[in-house]
């Protein structure tokens, strides 16, 4: 097996050794004061990238752990909640509310489209007893990025909590939460926070850890009032035994996220997108995702008319060393997906783009090369 593929997907993201390397320290105790510096120094750096003052946990989990934690902890069984589709990742929130015994109200958009504060508005008017709304931040099988300002200022004013999934757009994509009224932020550490897979974060506005105090929690393991109990504790410790090399590497890819600032690295991925994006103009390839909600943190190409997407996906990984994703859920069969985010530069996505080029000539679908990488090196050229 190839050990050194590069990875241009959107979660686990491609890593360098620096980060990889700074897991591979001998363990702390998470009961001793050798710990709690690297949980406190998490934490910290954390809530100034989600910004937020308020309350912020680790799940050690993957995404969907922390989505889990987020509803089992803010609502009682049989309360309603507004589930906002715009993708897979949408939908698992709709599933994770059935699962918890709520009552789970689905706003669904077609795939490609993003989420309207008009429609939320109106399903509020229809259920007046909602008392949650979910919206995926990016939504990882479609490529849309959903604007969450204005969502989050109707709810705040109408007293509706107000839960997001960042988990592939927090550290990313530009993000708000206490300027933006978000009750509750998920997200975890594979994909904008550019470490290993095994941390999952929960933040919570002061509204939401007061409405967690009142639920009794559907589980044990992620009841966030444990958390809480052990986070302020003199030696501050987690009530399990936490990915402690996970946190370290974490730790250090917030440090070097924050020493570049955070508005520099979500430039950088935009100008990764627009490069990658001038390539598909060029080679005559569709981007599934509307125009206006197109995200950053990757895009979702249409396949060309009679290649299905897996062989698109294989012959640059098998060829060339290099992943892309292929499509999810119901755009299986239609869609492939590049990322460009991670620790990865313009080199790694001219690489790409040349690659695709080569294996669609292979595939029968172009007859001559060079006019993506023209187009994305023109792009650069023009980002400076
Ligand atoms: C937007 C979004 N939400 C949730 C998840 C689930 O995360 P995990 O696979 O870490 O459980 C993902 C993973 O791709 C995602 O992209």
């Amino acid at each position: 097996m190839n050990q050194d593929v590069l990875l241009m997907t959107p979660g686990p993201v491609n890593l360098d050794s620096e980060i990889l390397l700074a897991g591979a320290q001998p363990l702390r105790h998470h009961r001793t004061n050798d710990f709690a510096p690297l949980y406190a120094d998490c934490v910290a750096r954390l809530k100034r990238l989600f910004k937020t003052k308020h309350h912020l946990f680790l799940t050690h989990s993957s995404g969907t752990g922390g989505m889990e934690t987020a509803i089992a902890n803010l609502f009682h069984p049989g309360e309603k909640v507004l589930t906002v589709e715009t993708g897979a990742f949408g939908e698992r929130f709709t599933q994770i509310a059935k699962a918890f015994r709520l009552e789970a109200v689905p706003l669904k958009y077609p795939w490609g489209h993003g989420a309207k504060v008009e429609d939320i508005e109106r399903m509020l008017k229809q259920h007046p007893d909602i008392k949650g709304v979910t919206v995926t931040f990016n939504e990882t099988s479609t490529g849309v990025h959903n604007k969450l300002e204005p969502i989050g200022k109707l709810l705040h004013d109408r007293g509706v909590l107000f839960i997001t999934d960042g988990v592939s757009g927090i550290g990313a994509l530009p993000f708000d939460m206490d300027g933006w009224h978000v009750d509750c932020a998920i997200s975890a550490s594979q994909k904008g926070f550019l470490a290993p897979p095994g941390v999952g974060m929960v933040a919570l506005s002061e509204r939401a850890w007061a409405k967690v105090q009142k639920v009794e929690c559907h589980g044990f393991y992620y009841d966030l009032k444990h958390y809480k109990k052990n986070q302020d504790l003199a030696i501050p410790s987690f009530p399990w035994t936490p990915a402690i090399s996970v946190m370290f590497s974490l730790a250090a890819a917030l440090e070097r996220i924050e020493k570049k600032g955070i508005d520099r690295v979500c430039a950088h991925y935009a100008k990764l997108a627009d490069g990658l994006r001038a390539a598909l103009g060029a080679l005559g390839l569709e981007i599934f995702t509307q125009p206006d909600v197109r995200s950053n943190v990757l895009t979702v190409i249409n396949a060309p008319a009679g290649i299905h997407p897996s062989k698109i996906v294989r012959e640059i990984r098998d060829s060339y060393g290099v992943l892309i994703a292929g499509g999810q859920g119901e755009i299986t069969d239609k869609v492939f997906r590049i990322t460009t985010i991670g620790t990865i530069g313009e080199k790694e996505v001219i690489a790409t783009v040349g690659l695709l080029e080569l294996a669609l000539q292979k595939l029968g679908y172009l007859k001559e090369l060079g006019k993506g990488v023209t187009a994305t090196l023109q792009s650069f050229a023009k980002a400076g």
